[in-house]
């Protein structure tokens, strides 16, 4: 037993030199858990800034192509794809098409890049709706609107199979409905792709860092929130579990929780209660732009505070982390 004490037990000893620091380090980041979101548009050679995220961009698909090709050779894990398309409707139709944003970019990014690297998808209708809401509406009694559970269970399916055609190697639906993974997973293999994983955001929190990520992908709600869908930051945290347990009940393969950060409680909690299961956290745009625009202020130092907030994350539970700061960080490791 640990009976000992100072002095007999002193724990610097190690502390003192990098090296025994090094070997008796648990927590190892590695380029080839991050995994890179970017943000596709029709036309040609453009890298629209986006204003809020320092260092990304609206990217033309020629554009895209050349961004995973750099994933490629620097090692990350993945992408994920967030398309914005030239015209929205009420029910985001570009999404559901063979020749939408979406299903071009992937099929473009998989003929350059083959099976290098992996290219997900986020499955969600509010880059493409007109009210930027995450998917089908329908009028309340009270003549207020709100997101039509079921009726948008029908379109992922049809968004799902786009992408899935286009050749996504995993699918993350994103929009908080009862039933996605259900849908998606009996869907998927009955057309051919029961070898398809999905990556379920099942844990997704209705969260104001999303802010500059919705001046990103154009997807901001035209009237009212997402709270009718996303989870309340303030429900019992046993509501994150049940939501895990019906999608993995459902075939996901792997799950999210989101945002990172402020949610390492939730990291943690999935982690000891789902053993075996990989999680992702997805480390979003209001994270990252807290840490640019003070990085940029010369208040802190951007390169330590993210491998520290990498680290944190990792040792939460998270196998796998989506982050802007991916190709930076294969960089720096
Ligand atoms: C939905 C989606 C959002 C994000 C990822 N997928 C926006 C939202 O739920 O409002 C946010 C990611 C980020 O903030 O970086 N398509």
């Amino acid at each position: 037993m640990f009976s000992s004490s100072f002095p007999t037990l002193r724990l610097r000893r190690l502390r003192f030199e990098p090296a025994i620091r090094r070997l008796v380090r648990e927590t190892i980041l590695s380029p080839d858990r991050f995994i890179l979101p970017l943000f596709v548009r029709s036309g040609e050679g453009i890298r629209q800034a986006i204003p809020s995220m320092p260092d990304h961009f609206q990217l033309s698909i020629d554009q895209l192509v050349a961004e995973a090709e750099q994933a490629v050779s620097l090692g990350l894990g993945g992408i994920i794809l967030f398309g914005i398309p030239e015209t929205k409707d009420s029910i985001g139709s570009d999404a559901m098409s063979e020749t939408g944003i979406i299903a071009r970019a992937v099929r473009a990014v998989k003929e350059s890049v083959g099976n290098k690297l992996l290219v997900m998808t986020d499955l969600c209708f509010c880059e493409y709706t007109d009210h930027g809401h995450c998917g089908v509406l329908h009028e309340k009694p009270d003549g207020s609107y709100d997101v039509d559970n079921d009726a948008t269970l029908e379109n992922l399916l049809r968004q799902g199979l786009i992408h899935a055609r286009a050749g996504a190697d995993i699918l993350a639906p994103s929009g908080m409905m009862d039933g996605m993974v259900r849908v998606l997973r009996s869907g998927l293999d009955r057309e051919g792709f029961s070898s398809l994983p999905i990556m379920s955001y099942a844990a997704k929190y209705a969260s104001a860092f999303y802010g500059p990520f919705r001046e990103a992908a154009e997807s901001s709600p035209k009237f009212g929130d997402r709270r009718s869908y996303q989870m309340d930051p303030a429900s019992a945290t046993g509501q994150a579990v049940r939501e895990v347990q019906l999608d993995l009940a459902e075939g996901a393969d792997m799950i999210m929780v989101k945002p990172a950060l402020a949610y390492l409680d939730i990291v943690r909690l999935v982690r000891d209660r789902f053993e075996g299961v990989p999680i992702a956290a997805y480390n979003v745009s209001g994270e990252y732009s807290m840490v640019k625009a003070a990085a940029e202020k010369g208040w802190i130092d951007e390169k330590a505070i993210v491998l520290e907030s990498m680290t944190a994350i990792t040792r939460a539970g998270a196998n796998i982390i989506l982050t802007y700061w991916a190709k930076k960080l294969a960089q720096w490791l």
